[in-house]
């Protein structure tokens, strides 16, 4: 399919299929989206969470899985905030279709990012080989597997999940039970899957999964999101 490359309304650029009207992140703000769903209330959350035990918050290792990839703009400020915390982070996309170097190059994360001395890990974390894993800097390390979402098998492996799939109106396939329950086996107990999703039949196929859901207050541009947690 054809993608092309837009600007967002923050300014952070962003990749548009025109055959699905669909984009890789938020219209009304990549960065900004990025940020609220996946680092405030994914992330933060699970670092600052009640929920977390003690001894894990002084072994801080924070695994996360990403659910799509993509340009590695949710990869960047995840990195990004690493040395703000005290957390070291393994960090693992998956991605079905990787995006090309050409694309990569077109995108202004580091620009609008302020990224400084930093702007090179964005090229690092492009430039690393699929499958193995990388010390990209200090305490953040990253593995990308280029599979199918479907084709994922972990047990009990993560903290955290972004789950950034493309929106159910066009990939509806997606955010079904059968693939919440991929999600659900991956990760820890306490664990938690974060979505800029709000959609009722989402938060009922989590719910069937076995997640219990919260619904927050969404990005801009979008009233609600979804946090699912793994209780037990
Ligand atoms: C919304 S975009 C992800 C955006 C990404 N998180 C970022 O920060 O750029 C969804 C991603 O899922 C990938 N994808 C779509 N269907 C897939 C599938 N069945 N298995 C694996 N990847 C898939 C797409 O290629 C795309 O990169």
């Amino acid at each position: 399919m054809k993608r092309e490359i837009i600007i967002t309304a923050d300014g952070s650029s962003t990749i548009h299929i025109p055959e699905w009207d669909e984009q890789y992140h938020s219209k009304h703000g990549a960065i900004q989206e990025a940020y609220h769903v996946f680092i405030m209330h994914g992330l933060y959350h699970f670092i600052s969470s009640e929920g977390v035990s003690e001894s894990y918050k002084t072994v801080s290792e924070v695994s996360i899985l990403e659910i799509g990839f993509g340009t590695g703009l949710n990869t960047f400020i995840t990195l990004l905030e690493t040395e703000k915390l005290k957390s070291n982070i393994d960090y693992t996309g998956v991605e079905g279709y990787p995006v090309l170097a050409d694309e990569i190059n077109a995108l202004n994360y580091t620009q609008t990012l302020n990224a400084g001395n930093r702007a090179k890990l964005f090229k690092a974390i492009h430039n690393v080989s699929w499958e193995e894993k990388h010390q990209i800097c200090d305490g953040f390390t990253l593995i990308k597997r280029k599979q199918f979402f479907s084709e994922i098998d972990d047990t009990e492996a993560y903290n955290i999940i972004y789950f950034d799939a493309f929106g159910a109106r066009v990939q509806p396939e997606l955010w079904t039970e059968s693939v919440f329950k991929i999600m659900y086996k991956a990760l820890k107990t306490k664990g938690i899957l974060v979505t800029y999703s709000a959609k009722g039949s989402v938060r009922r196929a989590m719910q069937a999964a076995g997640f219990t859901v919260e619904r927050l207050p969404g990005p801009p541009g979008k009233r609600e999101m979804l946090r699912a947690c793994k209780e037990a």
